[in-house]
């Protein structure tokens, strides 16, 4: 199994590129499915899931390109979509895989996926997505850990979620698109990746209005051609460098990013003493000072989001004072603190709120990667700890960064990949 080593104490500094968002680049993948013409997608990061996703689609036998001469480009054809599945194998490895459900019953009138099952961070169930389609008009029944969907054409439909769910609404926004009739979406979720993916479903001739609001509005029509479109920046990821940059110490540029979908994480950073300016080429983080603690709560977009709640608790060992981090999203979401607190970090876990005290002399300690942002919080604690790091288990990683070890090489960390 693939570690990272790291030695820690060095001053990250220069120009780092975002990559595409991998949580907008699945269901462009997944929409890829609603029609017979090709898509081709751009900005598309060579990530693991990535990789998981197109296998799943050319398992539907779709035919999938993704040639390492244009790593950001990937192109689906879905001509016939003649096996229905999402088999066991893949969807264990990515929870991403429901995002065919959707489309395929919405298509072919008929999928086949499998029950996901719980994960590190939570139980994670897949009710709303059912429901959803449910209420569009699929018949929907589970039986040997599938959930198998039956519809002649859908209907659109009134959809109000008990929950915000990112990929429910995505599920629910892909089959509507081809229902028969209006459907209308409510308490949907508002992420940036809900936007981009109404962007592909209206260059692909579908009708979906109000997307990025928690009301969303979708005609549905018979038929969805192909289209060309551009992956958002990944908010996640960019999150993650302005906190390498800040807890190092140093400063970086980062280039390629959106800051209007950063709101939130910019604003606590700065809340901590960190200096993030916009600039003309990107945004540019150093750190302006010792850095103060700051609590927060994750919360569904425009809020904190959950995918930088381990980043930011890394950030918090290094602050002066106590700060509270309370985790909204998922129940089980503090795996890394255990990590953490083997490094050196001060923090107690209670229930959903986690107490951080700082600033801790982190020590560089065998650690092991639980999630993928766990795994990424690791990365940032090792690189102001004394000394050596080994985080073990980093394909949790691999699965939604792209080259981290190179992109933060190239700014100074000495970090490498062994095996
Ligand atoms: C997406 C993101 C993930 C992020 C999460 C929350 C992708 C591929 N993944 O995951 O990185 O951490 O949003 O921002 O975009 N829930 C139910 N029933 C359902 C669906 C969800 O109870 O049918 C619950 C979940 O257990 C969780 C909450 O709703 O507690 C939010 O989950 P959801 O927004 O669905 O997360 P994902 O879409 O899986």
């Amino acid at each position: 199994m693939e570690k990272f080593r790291i030695h820690g104490g060095r001053r990250l500094e220069g120009t780092v590129r975002v990559s595409g968002a991998k949580n907008a680049a699945l269901p462009a993948m997944a929409a890829a499915l609603l029609t017979s013409e090709p898509v081709h997608l751009r900005n598309v990061p060579r990530v693991r899931d990535i990789v998981t996703m197109g296998k799943l689609l050319a398992h539907m036998e779709a035919q999938v390109e993704m040639s390492p001469a244009t790593p950001d480009a990937v192109s689906i054809r879905a001509e016939r979509v003649s096996h229905a599945e999402a088999p066991y194998e893949l969807v264990k490895t990515m929870r991403a895989s429901v995002l065919t459900l959707g489309p395929l019953v919405a298509r072919t009138g008929y999928a086949r996926v499998s029950l996901p099952g719980g994960c590190a961070i939570g139980a994670r169930p897949i009710d709303l997505h059912i429901q959803a389609l449910e209420k569009l008009g699929a018949e929907i029944s589970t039986e040997h850990g599938y959930v198998e969907a039956r519809a002649q054409r859908l209907r659109g439909a009134r959809l109000l979620f008990d929950k915000i769910t990112v990929t429910g609404t995505e599920n629910a926004m892909m089959a509507a698109a081809l229902a028969e009739g209006e459907s209308l979406l409510e308490n949907a979720a508002r992420e940036p990746e809900i936007s981009d993916l109404a962007a592909l479903l209206n260059a692909m001739g579908a009708r979906v209005e109000g997307a990025g609001t928690s009301t969303v509005r979708i005609r549905g029509v018979p038929a969805l051609h192909g289209a060309t479109h551009t992956i958002i920046p990944d908010r996640i990821e960019a999150g993650t460098l302005l906190v390498a940059g800040a807890i190092t110490g140093g400063e970086l540029l980062l280039t390629h990013c959106e800051p209007a979908h950063l709101t939130a994480v910019i604003e606590k950073l700065e809340q901590s003493g960190i200096v993030i300016r916009a600039e003309a080429k990107g945004l540019r983080v150093h750190n302006g000072g010792p850095l103060a603690a700051v609590d927060v709560t994750t919360e569904e977009y425009p809020g904190f989001a959950t995918d930088m709640q381990a980043q930011y608790m890394a950030l918090m060992t290094q602050a002066a004072g106590t700060s509270v981090i309370t985790e909204t999203i998922f129940e089980n979401r503090f795996l890394h603190a255990q990590e953490m607190v083997r490094m050196g970090g001060q923090i107690v876990v209670e229930g959903r709120r986690a107490v951080v005290r700082g600033p801790a002399r982190l020590s560089g300690a065998s650690v092991q990667a639980s999630d993928l942002r766990a795994s990424a919080s690791l990365v940032l604690a090792a690189l102001v700890a004394e000394g050596e790091t080994i985080i073990d288990r980093v394909y949790h990683l691999d699965r939604g960064y792209e080259r981290l070890e190179q992109k933060l090489g190239a700014l100074g960390a000495r970090i490498e990949r062994v095996n």
